[in-house]
């Protein structure tokens, strides 16, 4: 079992090799004057099981050629099997025809990682479960959900609590932790009026005087986490905590977040946002190393992953 970093998250990288008590193979992954990607293995990979750590964040085009790349540089220095980690997959929110004439984007990024040579995934809180129906490989989706309720159980520590869904999309994710806690849920009804733009239009659940903990996927522009904490606390609610798997945060999400309703918003490090959170008061990362290199552990030794969500 060997681990390669790609280059979107070294530091995610790091961690899980450390948490395997790995060395990173040794590779060198450069530009080319274009913005072309130039991969080199200098170590001998023959036989191994390769596990290629890649998250396709921004820039989702850059990081998911470069994990094209790699994955084809792996199959072409005969590795045993190979592995794709994608902590963040990208592109999954074009998951079906919302209008007519578009693409499914999730769909083509697939069939692009199969062809290149995966033999297996393993990706965190897949925007929509049914992406692992679009690889005809097998595909280990794994949950932040149980590293949220511990916080939420050891830091958070509040009574009255409600989970709340920001969409109806994210109802089976917001029940998942709801059951953990043991608390009821509400959801929000939002409607897009156009990409990147969101409204509530309602909110389904009592929320007055609850501590409300809404959880999703994806924070990106922050619209909607934003919307849905001022309509909360239009409808009474006490404090707003949000627990979001895949830290986006384009353009001025930070700033929006600092200055939104919401007491705190914890997330993940799927993404590297290090830079760009550095100076908020109100965002904290916790670590899905030790989950994904538990799961790699797992799947390097034929043993059960989904028992650690048991
Ligand atoms: C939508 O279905 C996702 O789960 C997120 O709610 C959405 O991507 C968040 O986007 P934004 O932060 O731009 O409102």
């Amino acid at each position: 079992m060997k681990v390669l970093a790609g280059t979107s998250n070294s530091k995610l990288c790091k961690d899980i090799a450390r948490q395997l008590k790995l060395k990173l193979v040794n590779s060198h992954i450069e530009r080319f004057a274009d913005g072309e990607v130039y991969i080199e293995i200098n170590e001998n990979i023959r036989g191994n099981s390769i596990f290629v750590v890649q998250s396709t964040s921004n820039p989702a085009n850059d990081n998911l050629m470069e994990l094209l790349i790699c994955i084809d540089a792996l199959r072409r220095s005969s590795a045993k099997n190979i592995t794709a980690v994608i902590p963040y997959f990208g592109y999954a929110r074009q998951d079906r025809k919302v209008v007519p004439r578009t693409a499914i984007s999730a769909k083509l990024v697939s069939n692009l990682i199969t062809n290149a040579g995966a033999n297996r995934i393993l990706s965190v809180d897949l925007h929509a479960g049914q992406i692992q129906g679009f690889f005809d490989i097998p595909v280990d989706n794994l949950f932040a959900t149980p590293i949220f309720a511990r916080h939420i159980k050891n830091k958070i520590k509040l009574n009255n609590l409600i989970c709340v869904s920001p969409d109806v999309g994210g109802v089976e994710r917001t029940r998942a932790l709801s059951r953990r806690i043991n608390s009821n849920i509400a959801i929000i009804d939002k409607r897009r009026p156009m990409a990147g733009k969101s409204e509530v239009m309602n909110i389904v659940g009592n929320v007055k005087n609850k501590n409300c903990v809404i959880v999703d996927d994806i924070i990106d522009s922050g619209g909607t986490i934003v919307n849905a904490a001022k309509a909360l606390k239009d409808k009474g609610a006490k404090d707003v905590y949000v627990y979001i798997t895949h830290a986006v945060l384009s353009g001025q999400a930070v700033e929006k977040i600092e200055k939104s309703q919401i007491k705190k918003l914890i997330t993940t490090d799927t993404i590297d946002n290090s830079k760009k959170i550095a100076k908020s008061k109100k965002i904290e990362i916790l670590s899905i190393a030790p989950m994904i290199s538990e799961a790699m552990k797992r799947i390097a030794n034929s043993t059960s992953v989904s028992s650690l969500f048991k």
